[in-house]
């Protein structure tokens, strides 16, 4: 059968807050989303016998049920009613893993698109963003991608007009903290400051990247562990090197800089890539067209 090929784009937060905790365990997001070159390679080959697997390049990685793309590939032949279909998945990883990147998410992302492809696309855009909410709460906003205000558990998505040109450069420590631990951590701690989220709004609306950078604010920098020293060593030299602004993504523990010139993000990533082993440079990507 036809291979199917997909770019899982991984996602940075330009600004991450939390404005609630619910009923259902769940925390009411107010996050700004952007989706960068940076990417996974994922390949799906149908099969005609039910049988769903996945195969990737980090032996690490659970290639069970465990697995984002492969909860992602049961959803979709169930949703589609397709349960004889199945289908093997192939992932070159690129994306750091435990990153607060959305890899996992972007695999999945990735998976229903090609599933969609494969099968004649039984499903428009909305209808695949809603499934992709019941298997992760990242899932949807990587579904379409580029630009985007998230809300509610991050699914809830408003595009937003896109970052202005520039060269972001990533750095992933090697430490990693999981996602629902800190969301506890959030839950036992105060929230000092929040991202001021209507200042970033205006200044994508006015394509403004200083009033961007400005405004980068991430609510869990606040409740790391001990960690945080590495955050901020990172922010250190990327602000050393030109870094228009920096900060953690998501739960991270990934932290990157925005650059208005290429020499500069250079610079910045040579210097890291002395003391860290996963630094990557990358561009911001628009949204997909379904
Ligand atoms: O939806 P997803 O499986 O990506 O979420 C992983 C975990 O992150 C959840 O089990 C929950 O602990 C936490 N989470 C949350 N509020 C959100 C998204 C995730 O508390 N909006």
């Amino acid at each position: 059968m036809r291979e199917i090929r997909e770019k899982a784009l991984a996602k940075l937060n330009l600004s991450l807050d939390v404005t609630a905790r619910r009923e259902d365990g769940y925390h009411d997001m107010l996050m700004v989303m952007q989706t960068v070159s940076l990417c996974d390679d994922v390949r799906l080959r149908l099969r005609s016998d039910g049988v769903i697997t996945v195969a990737t390049d980090l032996r690490y990685l659970p290639c069970d049920e465990r697995n984002i793309a492969w909860k992602a590939a049961t959803a979709f032949f169930a949703a589609t009613d397709r349960k004889n279909l199945g289908v093997d998945i192939t992932i070159k990883k690129h994306i750091p893993v435990c990153a607060g990147m959305g890899g996992g998410s972007a695999d999945g992302a990735a998976v229903l698109r090609g599933l969609n492809t494969a099968v004649g696309a039984p499903m428009n855009a909305m209808q695949l963003e809603e499934l992709a909410a019941t298997v992760g709460s990242d899932i949807p906003f990587c579904i379409r991608g580029g630009t985007a205000l998230a809300e509610g558990r991050g699914e809830i998505l408003t595009a937003l007009p896109p970052l202005p040109d520039c060269h972001i450069v990533i750095c992933k420590p090697r430490f990693s903290v999981s996602t629902p631990v800190l969301f506890a951590e959030l839950d036992k701690n105060e929230l000092r400051t929040h991202p001021d989220t209507p200042g970033m709004l205006d200044a994508l609306q006015k394509g403004e990247l200083t009033g961007v950078c400005r405004r980068l604010g991430n609510v869990f920098e606040d409740v790391l562990p001990t960690s945080r020293d590495d955050v901020d060593e990172v922010k250190r030299i990327l602000t050393e090197h030109g870094a228009l602004g920096c900060l953690m993504t998501g739960t991270g523990s990934a932290v990157y800089g925005i650059f208005d010139s290429t020499v500069k993000a250079f610079e910045a990533k040579a210097r890291l890539l002395r003391r860290y082993r996963e630094v990557f440079m990358a561009v911001p990507r628009a949204a997909l067209s379904l």
